[in-house]
């Protein structure tokens, strides 16, 4: 009788290591780690590609190998009531560090908390526009910089209370930064470390890394420190994880869409100032993403997981269903590798990072009825650069502002076409600061508008 009983068990757990859950290519999705699992949630996929409610763990407590099954399991069933989503930012907090917080965004922002292995509850509402967030070391407070949608110039530490998750405060200011900022990075000393300033450059947002802001949790100050070394060039959608020696390990990423030639970079934290470095790393698989992954340090391996990457058959950016990693145990000589084999001690350094862009066709949305207001004079501008319709403004799948230097190079030959009024209302008030995206965006079905607008709907 025992020994059936044995048998059962044994049987039972192989089953669900091995359940073959079908990895869908993503990007944009957010990465938790906690108690030996990386949790997965959200994401744009081929489909679903302003989001989905997509929620699996890969389980890091055991070996495993790239090539073969991976030991993923799927719990989307209980991630149904968060909605579906892409572009979110996650952190584990709570006294215990066992609780998922997401906040991901839509016209109206959402955040929802994962407790314990056991169910979603929603919290806040409205939450200030991220880059990324981060918890303390207490567990007690979770900070995101930002700024909230109806005051989209003016940027700031907010901060919420786990035990009242329902609203944020606003920090006040030493410094008056008045860029928005990059990754948040937790270090040992209770600092948070700022990892890239956005920074217009000629109508092109980029993150820049030459300054680094740091927020220490302890005095509620900040400090600006001008980094040296060799600086990462500007990006967006990169990662950033830290390493248990003080090094800031920043991958991926994208500048005016294609990817960043520099595509791993190191900043090593225990020297002052801060000093940027590339390190050595053999050539990368050629299926490695470059926008739109996770990467997530468990011991020395860097977890990078889906994203997007250019597929040199069709010579496309598609989205990747793979995890790829690199081991980072010995400094300045990284390694991909494929194979994952865990130690006994755990330690725990969950990052993200945002943004991408897609492809689908779409009809015609004359800018007239898109945002309304528009004078004689505007009319009139409009008509002399030919533009009428919004789709002629925006990325092919019409969710992202083209920038005034991409439209004007693809529209006009001549450089010295002037930059419009009319553009600067779309930047200003019809886009999300840092990556462009319309808050409506064109081309949507009825299907869709009707989501946007009945659900708070992340993106
Ligand atoms: C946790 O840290 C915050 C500051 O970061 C402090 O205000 C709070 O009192 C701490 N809570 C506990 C329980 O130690
Ligand atoms: C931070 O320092 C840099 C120069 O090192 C300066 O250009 C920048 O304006 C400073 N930022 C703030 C918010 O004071
Ligand atoms: C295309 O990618 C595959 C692996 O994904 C690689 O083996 C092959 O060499 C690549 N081809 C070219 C032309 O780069």
């Amino acid at each position: 009788m025992s020994r059936y009983s044995i048998f059962f068990f044994v049987f039972f757990s192989q089953l669900i290591i091995t359940s073959p859950y079908t990895l869908v290519g993503r990007s944009g999705h957010t990465a938790s780690y906690m108690d030996n699992k990386i949790y997965f949630l959200g994401g744009g996929t081929k489909i679903y590609r302003d989001g989905t409610n997509d929620f699996f763990y890969l389980d890091v407590s055991k070996p495993f190998n790239l090539d073969s099954t991976l030991p993923i399991v799927d719990l989307s069933n209980d991630a149904r009531q968060i909605y579906p989503h892409e572009n979110g930012v996650s952190t584990i907090c709570g006294p215990n560090k066992d609780t998922i917080y997401l906040i991901c965004r839509a016209s109206m922002s959402y955040s929802y908390r994962f407790i314990n292995n056991k169910e979603w509850v929603p919290g806040t509402i409205f939450a200030p526009e991220w880059s990324s967030t981060v918890c303390n070391k207490n567990g007690s407070y979770i900070y995101t910089y930002g700024s909230y949608r109806y005051d989209v110039k003016k940027h700031a530490m907010y901060m919420m209370s786990i035990t009242d998750t329902t609203s944020w405060n606003s920090g006040l200011s030493d410094l008056d930064i008045t860029n928005n900022l990059g990754l948040s990075i937790l270090l040992p000393d209770e600092r948070i470390a700022y990892i890239g300033e956005i920074i217009d450059d000629f109508m092109v947002f980029n993150f820049n890394f030459r300054n680094t802001y740091i927020y220490d949790t302890n005095y509620g100050t900040w400090e600006n420190m001008s980094t040296s070394g060799i600086e990462p060039s500007p990006r967006i959608s990169y990662t950033a994880v830290l390493t248990q020696d003080g090094l800031i390990i920043i991958y991926g990423g994208i500048n005016d869409d294609s990817p960043v030639p520099d595509q791993i970079s190191v900043l090593d934290t225990k020297v002052n100032p801060f000093t940027w470095s590339i390190p050595n790393i053999d050539p990368a698989p050629s299926s490695v993403p470059f926008s739109g992954h996770t990467a997530t340090l468990v011991e020395n391996y860097m977890i990078i997981a889906f994203g997007s990457y250019h597929s040199n058959t069709t010579h496309d950016d598609v989205f990747s269903d793979q995890i790829h990693m690199i081991d980072v145990s010995e400094k300045n000589n990284y390694k991909w590798v494929k194979s994952f084999t865990p130690s006994i001690t755990k330690t725990a350094y969950p990052t993200k990072s945002a943004i991408i862009g897609g492809t689908t066709g779409g009809g015609d949305t004359p800018i007239r009825d898109y945002m309304g207001g528009l004078t004689p004079g505007d009319l009139q501008s409009l008509k002399n650069k030919r533009i009428m319709f919004m789709d002629q403004l925006t990325s092919s799948d019409g969710y992202h502002l083209l920038t005034w230097k991409k439209l004007r190079d693809k529209t006009y030959p001549t450089p010295k076409a002037t930059y419009p009024n009319l553009f600067k209302r779309l930047e200003d008030s019809y886009i999300l600061s840092n990556h462009r995206r319309l808050i409506i965006p064109i081309n949507q079905d009825d299907e869709h508008l009707d989501r946007t607008t009945k659900s708070p709907y992340c993106h």
